[in-house]
């Protein structure tokens, strides 16, 4: 039996060899975050997806994360770690429902979160990340209103600070975050009352208003890399408490909640990965040609707004 050591030296060995990039989303396991090329957020994935140099690329996440990859290098074999790794917020709003919305509202502009179907993103008009939501619907020149979808707690903290747009939100939201509530708060904060309360947009908006930082999964860290404080309350997928305890091992991190787990992000395994670059596992993303076509127009003027 191979140890987690001899595991990374091969998979690291094999992904050169193979010409294969690693791409892993913040919420995968250390293990998993130390053989890859590049980790990160939503946003900074996506952006990396577009510029990596190799023939190959692995994205250890979730299906909307490898399709985001696919729409942005179709030259590319791009593989989803564990084929089970679904996002339950990307399948909650379907291609007929949104249309009749848009019937509905035609003077609204289509804004949606990047946790979204390939499909469901032929007939939007730009995703965001929720590192780049705000920066993104400001730009968003002329168009003053805004249908925010699947997310209603991200959207709704997107609206506070754009107060000068029109909003209208779809009821959505991501399962994970939801578990967290605001007695969690009250239980954390009076148990750890010199720390601070860094949350992800996707809380319910009364864990969000209690917090002393609200942003995206690299947006936490780099809050609790940089700041002086030395104590602080993890309102996110809790793989994020293990990577910010090896980046700042005289801080201290405790989890909001312990049931914020996201069992799809944690399917993927350091054998998952092991057997990819082997070639023997892992599913390759083939998208239909439309479909690809017509879902990078949003991406394409997320990455454009977003800079
Ligand atoms: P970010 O990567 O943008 O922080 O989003 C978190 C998330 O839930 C990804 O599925
Ligand atoms: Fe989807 Fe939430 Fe898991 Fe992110 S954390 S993949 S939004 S269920």
């Amino acid at each position: 039996m191979m140890t987690t050591r001899e595991l990374q030296d091969e998979i690291i060995r094999l992904k050169k060899e193979n010409d294969i990039c690693i791409l892993a989303h913040a919420y995968q396991s250390h293990e998993i975050l130390e053989v890859a090329d590049f980790t990160g957020d939503s946003y900074g994935l996506s952006k990396q997806a577009a510029t990596a140099p190799q023939k190959n690329v692995l994205m250890c996440g979730v299906r909307f994360m490898a399709e985001t990859c696919k729409i942005l290098s179709p030259d590319k074999h791009v593989f989803l770690s564990n084929s089970a790794a679904g996002c339950p917020m990307a399948e909650q709003l379907d291609v007929e429902l949104l249309q009749s919305l848009k019937d509905k509202n035609p003077d609204y502009t289509v804004v949606a979160y990047i946790n979204t179907t390939s499909e469901l993103k032929t007939i939007c008009d730009v995703c965001v990340t929720s590192s780049s939501a705000v920066k993104i619907v400001k730009n968003i020149e002329q168009l003053t209103k805004i249908l925010f979808i699947p997310d209603c707690n991200l959207g709704a903290w997107v609206e506070e600070q754009v107060p000068e747009k029109t909003f209208k939100f779809v009821h959505g939201g991501c399962p994970t975050h939801l578990r967290m509530s605001i007695a969690d708060v009250e239980r954390a904060k009076a148990a750890h009352p010199a720390a601070k309360l860094l949350v992800h947009p996707e809380c319910l908006a009364e864990v969000s208003k209690a917090a002393d930082y609200i942003g995206s999964t690299t947006g936490i860290i780099d809050y609790a890399k940089n700041s002086t404080d030395r104590e602080f309350i993890i309102g996110t997928e809790n793989s994020i408490l293990q990577h910010l305890q090896y980046e700042c091992p005289e801080k201290s991190f405790y989890p909001l909640s312990k049931d914020c787990v996201c069992h799809n992000m944690k399917l993927t395994t350091l054998m998952d990965v092991y057997n990819c670059v082997k070639g023997a596992g892992g599913e390759e993303i083939i998208l239909p040609d439309d479909i690809r076509t017509k879902a990078k127009a949003c991406i394409d003027t997320m990455l454009t707004l977003g800079e």
